[in-house]
């Protein structure tokens, strides 16, 4: 189904960024909802980490950035979890990494190295929380599921209990700010229905995600350090916004599109527990 040639072996390994990036601009936007500085940005920061054997990673929202978590899961010899509630766009990636990451390590079991979970990622008995049944610690997470506070807060205290002792937390859509419910996408929803936009209910907007989890995790860790990201060095020049322009336009008039703080579209943090 991905049947494309990327480079030999040898070419790939000298540039594992420029593989990854072509891997992912190959894909269908449905399934390609972060910009390339971003993806960029999440390989950096877990490259220049310092990785246990067999690290554990984690994610909440399928897409771009399970191509890099699984490179790293697979490169590793560890494991990667994705919770999405959309079965279909797990499957769609399973034959994407299967073609391509799958081939260049030439390992023939993605199911050891990912656990794709059709879920909710904050429910009870299914969600994030399995990790501690499963006696998982996790060195990496990249949230980006509801972009609500309430969804992305439950998913950070969740994995907070399961993280390694020094590990990295990161973020998607850092910059925005709905507390209960995600009204830019309700309308986009709402609008494809032919219904009228809602206004935003009261006591829905709060500060921005990067300054709400900033702060959370410093109450539960002794070392808490932003990381000077790639993508806020990037992102201006990233050819993802001219090429995606007609529907993000759209986007952007349903109110979709943050512009402000742009910068803090990503955030992650390392987080020490001494
Ligand atoms: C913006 S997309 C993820 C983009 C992806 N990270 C990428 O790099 O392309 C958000 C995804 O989160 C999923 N989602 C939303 N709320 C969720 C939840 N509570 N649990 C699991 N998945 C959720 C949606 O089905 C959707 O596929």
């Amino acid at each position: 189904m991905y049947d494309f040639y990327f480079g030999s072996q040898e070419e790939i390994g000298k540039d594992p960024r420029k593989f990854l990036l072509t891997v992912k601009r190959m894909m269908p936007r449905w399934c390609n909802g972060i910009p390339d500085s971003e993806f960029l940005a999440l390989y950096d920061v877990i490259a220049a980490m310092e990785l246990p054997p067999k690290p554990v990673f984690i994610e909440t929202g399928s897409g771009a950035s399970t191509i890099v978590l699984s490179y790293f899961a697979v490169k590793h010899g560890g494991e990667l979890y994705t919770w999405d509630v959309s079965g279909s766009k797990l499957f769609y990636l399973r034959g994407v990494i299967n073609d391509t990451l799958m081939r260049h390590f030439d390992d023939r079991n993605l199911s050891v190295h990912w656990k794709h979970i059709a879920f909710d990622s904050n429910s009870e008995f299914a969600g994030i929380r399995v990790l501690k049944e499963l006696d998982r610690k996790v060195s990496a997470c990249f949230f980006d599921s509801e972009h609500t506070l309430n969804v992305l807060m439950s998913e950070v205290k969740s994995v907070c209990d399961v993280l390694a002792d020094t590990a990295v937390v990161a973020i998607d859509d850092a910059n925005y700010s709905y507390i209960n419910c995600n009204t830019a996408y309700i309308n986009m929803v709402r609008t494809k229905l032919g219904l009228p936009a809602i206004q935003e209910p009261p006591g829905n907007i709060g500060r921005p995600f990067w300054a709400e989890v900033e702060e959370y995790l410093k109450t539960k860790f002794a070392l808490v350090e932003h990381l000077d990201d790639s993508y806020k060095k990037n992102y201006q020049s990233d050819i993802f916004w001219s090429y995606y322009r007609s529907d993000r336009e759209a986007m952007a008039s349903l109110a979709m599109e943050k512009t402000e703080d742009l910068e803090h579209r990503f955030d992650a943090w390392r987080v020490c527990r001494s």
